[in-house]
C-alpha cells in the first residue's frame, strides 16, 4: 500500500470557480437537512478537477468549510481514495495496472517504458506533459495489459504500441481509446469462440 500524504509544495487558497460552485451546491441540495456531508466525494472530485487533477490543501479545506465537516473528516477521505491525487500529476497521468493478469501479459515490459520516458513513479515531466502510477486492478483484466490516461482505458497494449501512443499524446495527434489491437470490446480476437450457434455461426 502506497503511503498518501499532502504535497509538500502547496498553493495559498482555492476557490470554486461560480461555475463548480452553482454545481457544488446542485449536488448539496441532493441530500436531507444535516447531511450535506455525504456530497463530500463529488465535492472533492469536482475541486480535483478544477485544479488541474489534484487535490491542494486549501481545496480540502475549502470542501470542509462548504460542508460543515471537521478538516480531518474530509481529509480522512482524500487520503483514503487512490481517485484523489494528492500532489501534480502531468496533462497526461497514466495510471498502469500491474495486476497478475497484466502483468502475466506484459506490463511490466510497459513499466520499461514509462521509467526510460517519464522517469520514476509520482515525477512530473519537465514539460509538465506526464507522470505515471502503478496501481492494482482497473476491471479491463480481458484486454491486459492495460493502461488508464486520465480517464479513458488504452487496451491490449505492447511496448511499442504503447510508445506510439505516447509519441501521439506528446504530440497532440488524435489517438484511440480502447482496445490497440481492433477487437470490439473485450470479444475474442479474430473470430467468436464460444456462443457460436447463437449469433448463426459454426
Ligand atoms: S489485472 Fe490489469 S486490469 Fe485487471
Amino acid at each position: 500500500m502506497s503511503v498518501r500524504r499532502l504535497a509538500e509544495q502547496q498553493p495559498e487558497s482555492f476557490e470554486f470557480t461560480p461555475e463548480n460552485m452553482a454545481w457544488l451546491e446542485k449536488q448539496i441540495a441532493k441530500y436531507p437537512d444535516s447531511r450535506q456531508a455525504s456530497a463530500v466525494v463529488p465535492a472533492l472530485w469536482q475541486a480535483q478537477k478544477q485544479n488541474n487533477y489534484w487535490l491542494p490543501q486549501k481545496a480540502i479545506e475549502k470542501v470542509a468549510e462548504l460542508l460543515g465537516m471537521p478538516k480531518i473528516r474530509v481529509l480522512e477521505v482524500a487520503t483514503f481514495y487512490t481517485m484523489f491525487n494528492l500532489e501534480p500529476v502531468g496533462k497526461y497521468y497514466i495510471q498502469l495496472c500491474g495486476t497478475t493478469p497484466c502483468m502475466l501479459c506484459g506490463s511490466d515490459d510497459l513499466i520499461k517504458v514509462l521509467e526510460r520516458r517519464v522517469g520514476s513513479q509520482r515525477k512530473v515531466t519537465a514539460d509538465g506533459m506526464f507522470s505515471w502510477l502503478e496501481v492494482e486492478c482497473l476491471g479491463a483484466c480481458c484486454n491486459a495489459p492495460m493502461v488508464q490516461i486520465n480517464d479513458d482505458y488504452y487496451e491490449d497494449l505492447t511496448a511499442e504500441i504503447f510508445e506510439k501512443l505516447l509519441d501521439d499524446l506528446a504530440v497532440g495527434r488524435p489517438v484511440k481509446t480502447g482496445s490497440q489491437k481492433d477487437r470490439v470490446s473485450s470479444e475474442p480476437e479474430g473470430a467468436l469462440t464460444s456462443l457460436t450457434s447463437l449469433y448463426g455461426q459454426k
